[in-house]
C-alpha cells in the first residue's frame, strides 16, 4: 500500500491531487482544517471508489500537525509521499505594492506558505524515513521565481506584490535545503508549479483546470529513483512555454 498526504484536499488542486493519486492504487490522507469540508471532500472521492481518509490538519496548528502524525504512524506505521499543497495568498493591503503591504499580513502568508510547510515536513520526516523511497512535493508557483519575474521582457514583468510571491521564493530555498540535507536518502524532494488553474486562490480566474495544476505534483510524488531532487519544475505560464523545468 502506498500512503499520500496532501494539504489543503478539500478543494480546488490539492483535491484533484489526492483524486488523481487515489486512481493510480494510492491510499490518500487528505488532510484539511475545517473538519466538515475534509470529511466531505474524502466522501466525495470514498463514492468514486478510492482509498480515501480525511485528516484534522491546520498547517498553522503544531498540535493538530503532531495529532495528524501520530494518526498516520498508528494506522500505517509510514508515509509514502507528502505533498505540502495548502497555501494562502493574503490578499491586498491597499494598492498591493510592497510599500503598502502590512507586517501582520506578512506574517499571516508566511506562518501558512513557508512555517507551515516546514512544520509540516519536519513532523512527518520520521514516517517519511521509514517509507522504502519517499517522495516530497512543495506546490509553489511561477511567481516564486527570481529570474522569470525579474525579466523586463517576461509577463511577470509587470507583478509588484509581497507575500505570496516571497513567500514561495522562501519556499523554494526550504525545497533546496531539505534536498541538500536529504541527499544520500531515497527520499527526493521538488517543487511544483501547478500553473495559472482556476481555484479560490485567485477567484477562479486562471486558464487551467484545478485538474491540470495537479498533474506537476503527481509526477514529482511519483518520480523514479533516478528522478531530480531539488529543483522547480511544473508548467510555464501558456502551453507555448512548456511542461519542465523551471529556473530558481
Ligand atoms: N491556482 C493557481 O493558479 C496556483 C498557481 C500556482 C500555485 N498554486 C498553488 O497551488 C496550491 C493549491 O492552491 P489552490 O489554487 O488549489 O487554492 P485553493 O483552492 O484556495 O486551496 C487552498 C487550500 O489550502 C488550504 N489551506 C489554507 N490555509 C490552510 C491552513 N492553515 N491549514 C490547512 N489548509 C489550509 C485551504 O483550506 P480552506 O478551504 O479551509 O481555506 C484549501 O484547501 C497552493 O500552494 C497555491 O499557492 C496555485
Amino acid at each position: 500500500m502506498t500512503t499520500a498526504l496532501i494539504t489543503g484536499a478539500n478543494k480546488g488542486i490539492g483535491f484533484e491531487t489526492a483524486r488523481q493519486l487515489a486512481a493510480r492504487g494510492m491510499t490518500v490522507l487528505m488532510a484539511a482544517r475545517d473538519k466538515d469540508l475534509g470529511q466531505a471532500a474524502a466522501d466525495t472521492l470514498k463514492a468514486e471508489g478510492a482509498q480515501a481518509h480525511f485528516v484534522h490538519l491546520d498547517v498553522t496548528d503544531e498540535d493538530s500537525i503532531a495529532r495528524a502524525a501520530e494518526w498516520i504512524d498508528s494506522e500505517f506505521g509510514s508515509l509514502d509521499i507528502l505533498i505540502n499543497n495548502a497555501a494562502i495568498t493574503g490578499g491586498l493591503d491597499g494598492d498591493g505594492k510592497p510599500s503598502s503591504t502590512a507586517l501582520a499580513t506578512l506574517r499571516r502568508v508566511y506562518e501558512t506558505n513557508v512555517f507551515g510547510v516546514v512544520a509540516v515536513t519536519n513532523a512527518m520526516l520520521p514516517l517519511l524515513r521509514r517509507a522504502e523511497a519517499a517522495r516530497i512535493v512543495n506546490v509553489s508557483s511561477e511567481v516564486s521565481s527570481l529570474e522569470i519575474v525579474m525579466n523586463p521582457d517576461g509577463h511577470m514583468w509587470q507583478l509588484v506584490g509581497l507575500p505570496y510571491p516571497s513567500s514561495k521564493t522562501a519556499l523554494n530555498m526550504v525545497t533546496a535545503m531539505y534536498a541538500k540535507e536529504l541527499w544520500n536518502t531515497p527520499i527526493k524532494i521538488n517543487a511544483a508549479n501547478p500553473g495559472y488553474c482556476a481555484t479560490d486562490l485567485n477567484h477562479n480566474s486562471g486558464f487551467r483546470t484545478p485538474a491540470e495544476g495537479a498533474e506537476p505534483s503527481v509526477h514529482l510524488a511519483t518520480l523514479p529513483q533516478d528522478g531530480p531532487s531539488g529543483e522547480l519544475w511544473g508548467y510555464q505560464w501558456d502551453s507555448a512555454g512548456g511542461y519542465g523545468r523551471l529556473p530558481w
